[in-house]
Formats: C-alpha cells, structure tokens, sequence
C-alpha cells in the first residue's frame, strides 16, 4: 500500500499506541493528537519501549475533544483519520457520559469535513471512527 498521512486521535492512549506502532511497521506517516505536548516524551517512550520503528515519521499535534481549538491544524494534509481517543472511560471519569461523547465526535468530523489537503492526497481526509470490536466510545 503507498504510504498516507494518517492521524490518530489521542496518541497516549492504550488502542492508539497500537493502531500507531501497525501504522510505522506498515511505512505510514502519522500524526498523532495529545491534550498536552508534555505529555510527547512519555508517550514517545512507551511506543519505543513496545518497539516502534520509523519514530522519525511520527509527530504530534496538542488538541483537546472537548474544545475545536487545534483540530483543523492536526486534520490538514491527512488522508485518513482514525478517531479511538475518548473523553469517557467507564469507571474513570465521574460525572462525563453521551454529552461529552457526542461533543467529541462533532468536534473531530466537523474538523474532518471542513480539512483541505495540504498535502492529503484526497482534498479531506477519511474519518474511520471503529465502533465494534476495536470500537471506541468518543
Ligand atoms: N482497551 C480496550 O480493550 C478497549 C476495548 C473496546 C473499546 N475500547 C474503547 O476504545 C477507546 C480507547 O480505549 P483505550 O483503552 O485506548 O483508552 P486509553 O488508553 O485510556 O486512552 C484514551 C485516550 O483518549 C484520550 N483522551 C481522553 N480525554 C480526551 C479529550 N478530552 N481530548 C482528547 N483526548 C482525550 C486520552 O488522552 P490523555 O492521555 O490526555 O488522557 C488517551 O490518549 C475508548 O473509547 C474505549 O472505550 C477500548
């Protein structure tokens, strides 16, 4: 397959780190979401610990679902995105539940339809939210 630019959505997180580490093996290019760029070295140091190659083909964009600040910006020259970041993870998060999801959602596909390419093969890039099996709750 040629390589795209894909972005992943919350690039700290358990199922993104994996969804990342395919991506690499597979020659893409990722960008990959964080609510806070401090966070980058840790996240960086889990993915090289769990054998991460082409690290120099990864970067990371800071952008919050909860907020539409930095979505257009990570969108733009992606061809694909895959959304498994969420602001709900059952028992972790008291008080957050539909409300918070739907939010995100409508955050990161009204960034997705409004992305032009700057560099995207496609002109906007391919929202893949999984819902089953590898599904997530954003
Ligand atoms: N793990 C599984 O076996 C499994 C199975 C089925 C479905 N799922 C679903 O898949 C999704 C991901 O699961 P996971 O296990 O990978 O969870 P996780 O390790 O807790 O990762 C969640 C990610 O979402 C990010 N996040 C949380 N709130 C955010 C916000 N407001 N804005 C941007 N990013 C935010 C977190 O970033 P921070 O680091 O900043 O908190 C983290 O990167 C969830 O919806 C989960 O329900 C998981």
């Amino acid at each position: 397959m040629n390589p795209q630019h894909v972005l992943v959505t919350g690039g700290s997180g358990f199922i993104a780190g994996h969804c990342i580490l395919h991506l690499l093996e597979q020659g893409h290019v990722v960008r990959a979401t964080i609510r806070s760029l401090a966070k980058e070295a840790t996240a960086r140091g889990v993915l090289r610990d769990a054998g991460m190659v082409h690290a120099d083909r990864l970067s990371f964009v800071a952008a919050d679902l909860l907020d539409d600040d930095g979505w257009a910006q990570a969108m733009a020259g992606m061809d694909i995105v895959l959304h498994v970041a969420s602001p709900v993870q059952p028992g972790r998060v008291a008080g957050r539940g539909r409300g918070d999801r739907s939010r995100a959602r409508r955050h990161v596909a009204r960034a997705a339809r409004g992305a032009r390419g700057a560099g995207g093969k496609a002109g906007r890039p391919d929202l893949r939210v999984p819902r089953r099996g590898l599904g997530t709750s954003a």
